[in-house]
């Protein structure tokens, strides 16, 4: 089933140079495309929008603090079942707990700085795509 969701190489993907890396290996998917592609720092009350439903989480302010910091990169991705297969893809939020091969596991070690964030379902995608794009919405 063709989906899309919303990706973001997050401030640590950008300042360590790994964007190309990481959007190397989703481009590399037969039947994946990116539709939009921004890079951007984005402001605290975007992503108070996108992280609600960690408000009040220990990891909350600091997250924030972190996703301000510098450029991140948002994108659309398209295809083939890309919900689950760019969660996949990711590997577990915890980088000591995600695979050999998945984007955190090869290249991250702290759960704040886990590089990039993939849509959980396609109804958050949905939702994402309107904070991050909302003329694709
Ligand atoms: P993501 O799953 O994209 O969205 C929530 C983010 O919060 C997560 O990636 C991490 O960057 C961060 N996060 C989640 N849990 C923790 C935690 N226990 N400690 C620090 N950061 C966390």
């Amino acid at each position: 089933v063709s989906q899309r969701t919303l990706v973001l190489l997050k401030p640590d993907a950008v300042k360590r140079g790994l964007a190309g890396e990481i959007i190397s290996r989703i481009e590399r998917k037969a039947g994946w495309r990116l539709t939009a592609v921004e890079l951007r720092t984005f402001d605290r009350a975007t992503l108070e929008h996108h992280y609600e439903e960690h408000v009040g989480r220990p990891f909350y302010e600091p997250l924030l603090e972190f996703m301000t910091s510098g450029p991140s990169i948002a994108l659309i991705v398209e295809g083939e079942n890309v919900v689950p297969g760019l969660r996949a893809l990711c590997g577990a939020t915890d980088p000591l707990q995600a695979g050999p091969g998945t984007i955190r596991g090869d290249f991250a070690t702290i759960t704040r700085e886990n590089l990039i964030h993939a849509s959980d379902s396609e109804a958050s995608a949905e939702r994402e795509i309107k904070i991050f794009f909302p003329s694709h919405a």
